[in-house]
């Protein structure tokens, strides 16, 4: 078992009509003049915008708006979003969106006290010493982004998307309620699905397998998940599921899930190199490559693996053949997610086939050009990643 340290500062202010209470926090914790920040027009056409344009003016605090952040979030939106908080004095960011936004509003709340150019931190250039606060108004439960360290930006020189943690920008709040989310397309429910699982499985398919407390968190979520799911892609307006899918999204990345065990992460560092040559969506790009990884993976704990298709996926256990359980696992999974429209192949994310140079590239690039190894449940080299997304890609 690992030693860990748990620290989940972010307020959270869960259910219907939680958005009556943005201005009071962003006053409580400090902000007296604000960095709106939004992505395209579903914040806008919700009414959730003026409603919080309207509570920011009666409480009396300045707002300037930054708009326009899109999926992978581009570090120009973010330098534009350093120079605008320079220029305005602003000293609160409140994002309103999903994990681009909020990572958007992370790296530009890095960005404002810092000298040198905000790419340093996810370069590996620099360390962030200090950042602007933050606050979050989910309306898309997937990446988890408003209780987690992380920030994930892509610099479209290169097409290069990069990860950066520091617990500085944690989010102070996060107001979450359900019913905002039953605008959601299908789709982007469903990504948001396979990012919740992703991220509990990411934890759960550890070297560490000490703490049963952890695995059995871990299941409920991740069983949580597939039992809803299904439900508000049927009845998008069900309150219930949403709430639990919602709240499912923030667990499954503020660590909780984690404490204990020794992270993977290789699925998601593949899939990071998807979302930056493909533009596509990041929950997608994690169905695609998933399977992949987990049959190339499997036998370096055929046990863990049966413990997940039998305590999540509901497969009996095959007690004469481990390794058989183990797929059965691996190929539920699979059926879940094409049964709630995600790709299981890159060709079914992009519509073709990856060609052999783009798959030499994201190995490259995941890899840092050789120099590095991910994942833990089996540490992955380059080749080893080129053979997953080769895998992936139906070769
Ligand atoms: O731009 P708008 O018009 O708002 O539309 C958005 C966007 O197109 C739409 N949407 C959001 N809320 C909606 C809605 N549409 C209708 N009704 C609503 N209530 O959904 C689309 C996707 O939004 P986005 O913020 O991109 O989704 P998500 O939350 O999945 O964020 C993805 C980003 O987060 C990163 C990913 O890599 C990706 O860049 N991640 C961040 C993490 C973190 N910071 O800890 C961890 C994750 O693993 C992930 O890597
Ligand atoms: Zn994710």
């Amino acid at each position: 078992m690992k030693d860990f340290t748990f620290h989940t500062p972010t307020e959270v202010l869960f259910g219907r009509r939680s958005e009556e209470r943005i201005a009071s926090l962003v006053r409580k914790y400090g902000g007296t003049k604000v960095l709106l920040h939004y992505g395209g027009s579903s914040a806008e056409r919700s009414g959730l915008l003026p409603l919080i344009r309207t509570a920011l003016a009666e409480a009396g605090i300045g707002c300037v708006e930054l708009g326009g952040v899109v999926p992978n979030p581009r570090l120009t939106k973010v330098r534009e979003g350093i120079d605008r908080c320079r220029a305005e004095k602003v000293d609160f960011l409140l994002a309103v969106g999903g994990g681009s936004v909020i990572d958007s509003a992370k790296a530009i709340a890095y960005g404002v006290p810092y000298a040198g150019d905000v790419w340093d931190f996810f370069d590996g250039k620099a360390k962030a010493t200090a950042a602007l606060p933050i606050g979050a108004v989910v309306t898309i439960p997937t990446a988890g982004s408003e209780m987690s360290n992380g920030c994930v930006i892509t610099n479209e020189q290169g097409w290069q998307k990069r990860g950066y943690s520091s617990g500085l920008s944690r989010c102070r709040f996060a107001v979450m309620n359900p019913e905002r989310t039953y605008t959601l397309p299908p789709y982007q429910t469903a990504c948001g699905a396979v990012d919740i699982l992703m991220h509990t499985m990411e934890r759960y398919f550890s070297p560490e397998t000490d703490m049963t407390l952890t695995d059995a968190l871990a299941e409920a979520l991740m069983r949580t998940v597939l039992d809803a799911t299904p439900v508000v892609l049927a009845e998008p307006t069900d309150y219930r599921h949403r709430a639990q899918i919602m709240w499912a999204g923030s667990l499954a990345h503020n660590d909780l899930t984690g404490c204990g065990n020794v992270g993977d992460w290789a699925t998601h560092h593949l899939e990071h190199e998807l979302s930056a040559l493909f533009d596509v969506a990041h929950g997608a790009g994690l169905a695609a490559v998933w399977g992949s990884w987990a049959r190339y993976v499997r036998t370096s704990n055929p046990q863990r693996f049966v413990r997940f298709a039998v305590n999540v996926m509901g497969v009996t256990n095959d007690f004469a053949d481990a390794d058989r359980t183990a797929l059965a696992g691996i190929e539920a999974m699979e059926r879940f997610y094409r049964s709630i429209g995600m790709p299981v192949s890159i060709p079914e994310l992009i519509g073709r086939p990856a060609t052999a140079e783009e798959i030499d590239e994201m190995a490259c690039k995941c890899s840092r050009g050789g120099t590095s190894t991910e994942g833990s449940f089996r540490v992955l080299a380059a080749d080893d990643l080129r053979a997953i997304y080769r895998a992936a890609n139906g070769e």
